[in-house]
């Protein structure tokens, strides 16, 4: 159990509401910037301009490690010997393998046919009890938290304040890496709206106590199929307005989507959410880095993906979604050629094959590149790659 090789323990003093002999740690968070002078080139932005941080990088294969390590930390200090979640797979699986780390009961709940397999097979791998609703994300967040509520189960999702504590230390690793310097932008894909929420919460923090002189601006990248974000905010004038959020606006957007029986539909399935949990602590964050968000059609998150996979370590779709909306920002003039941007790749290549597959074999997109059918002959093979 060493702190010091926790990439989230090592700047406890930043997070500091756990005694030491309560946490909970795997190894998470030995995560680094990479800047990638090919996809900027391809973007037309300056070779040195971009940064990807690849959080599939963790223990599990996503950013939430960061956090169930400090959520876990909490749930071992005051006593929990269950837990629960929902998921759209990558939070399922990050609990399932902190809670038999500790020794916790797990149950995760999961919207059936809504998950990709990498995840599911984590969650059932780890031990996990696996629950599959009749229903989306939104119903599974809904249906756990009252069953937490009515058995006392300790809850995981990024409702939960100690998770976004932790998740705040992906932006002190890449301001570390660049010098304790902020860059211009950041660019998050936004689904249940915690990682956004601890952003803005870790450049406040940092500010305030002088470690940083200026804050980045922070971009958050929906999928079109699931943009309540988006649409709250660029067209429903949705703000943060020093904590007093207009409460109806938000009540007269979730009626209309339950009279409408809407449910959000992305080849993203990882930010196939259309009622995000954190969506004021969110807007606050869209405050206080000047905020811009925007939504991305599956089209575009599927090239991006590829674009990444070609030049990049790879990522899963919803981590796509930011070079899919940088190129939107940087068309717009929003984000200048030379402006230093730092994208966060939330989960792994191999999460979701099924969609990389499809994409390859299906498309004849600028970056497909489908398997090629030849007969068992030697002479032919060889043909082929000459
Ligand atoms: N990227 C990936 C790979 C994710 O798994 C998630 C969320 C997000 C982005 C969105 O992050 O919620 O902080 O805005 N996955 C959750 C889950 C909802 O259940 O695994 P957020």
């Amino acid at each position: 159990r060493r702190l010091d090789l926790s990439g989230v323990w090592r700047f406890r003093e930043l997070l500091d509401f756990c005694p030491d002999e309560h946490k909970v740690t795997i190894g998470e968070g030995q995560t680094i910037l990479q800047q990638n002078c090919a996809i900027a080139e391809h973007l037309g932005m300056k070779p040195d301009a971009l940064h990807l941080q690849y959080e599939g990088l963790n223990p599990s294969g996503s950013f939430k490690d960061n956090g169930m390590t400090a959520a876990f930390s909490h749930a071992m200090m005051v006593g929990a010997t269950s837990c629960a979640c929902a998921s759209t797979g990558n939070t399922s699986a990050s609990v399932a393998l902190y809670a038999h780390s500790c020794g916790l009961k797990c149950t995760v709940f999961i919207g059936s046919g809504r998950i990709a397999f990498g995840k599911l097979s984590q969650a059932m791998d780890y031990g996990a009890q696996t629950i599959q609703i009749a229903g989306d994300f939104d119903d599974c967040m809904r249906q756990v938290q009252a069953v937490c509520t009515e058995l006392g189960l300790y809850l995981l999702n990024s409702l939960n304040p100690f998770r976004l504590e932790g998740q705040k230390t992906i932006m002190y690793r890449i301001i570390e890496a660049l010098g304790w310097e902020a860059p211009d932008w950041i660019v998050v894909p936004g689904g249940n709206l915690g990682n956004s929420s601890a952003f803005g919460k870790a450049f406040l923090e940092l500010k305030q106590l002088g470690l940083i002189d200026r804050v980045p601006r922070l971009a958050i990248v929906n999928a079109t199929g699931a943009d309540t974000l988006t649409d709250l905010v660029n067209n429903k004038k949705l703000v943060w307005n020093g904590g007093n959020v207009d409460q109806r606006i938000i009540d007269d957007y979730y009626a209309d989507l339950t009279a409408r029986h809407f449910s959000p539909h992305t080849c993203a399935s990882a930010i196939e959410i259309s009622r995000p949990v954190n969506l004021k602590k969110c807007l606050r964050a869209i405050d206080v880095c000047d905020g811009v968000v925007l939504a991305v059609t599956d089209e575009e998150i599927c090239d991006a993906k590829a674009l990444i996979g070609k030049y990049g370590l790879g990522c899963e779709p919803a981590s796509a979604a930011t070079i899919a909306g940088l190129k939107h920002l940087l068309a717009r003039g929003t984000v200048a050629k030379d402006d230093r941007v730092a994208c966060v790749l939330t989960g792994h290549a191999l999460k979701d094959p099924n969609v990389t597959v499809n994409y390859h074999k299906d498309r004849l997109g600028e970056f497909s590149n489908a398997p090629i059918e030849v007969p068992n002959d030697l002479a032919e093979i060889i043909k082929l790659i000459r």
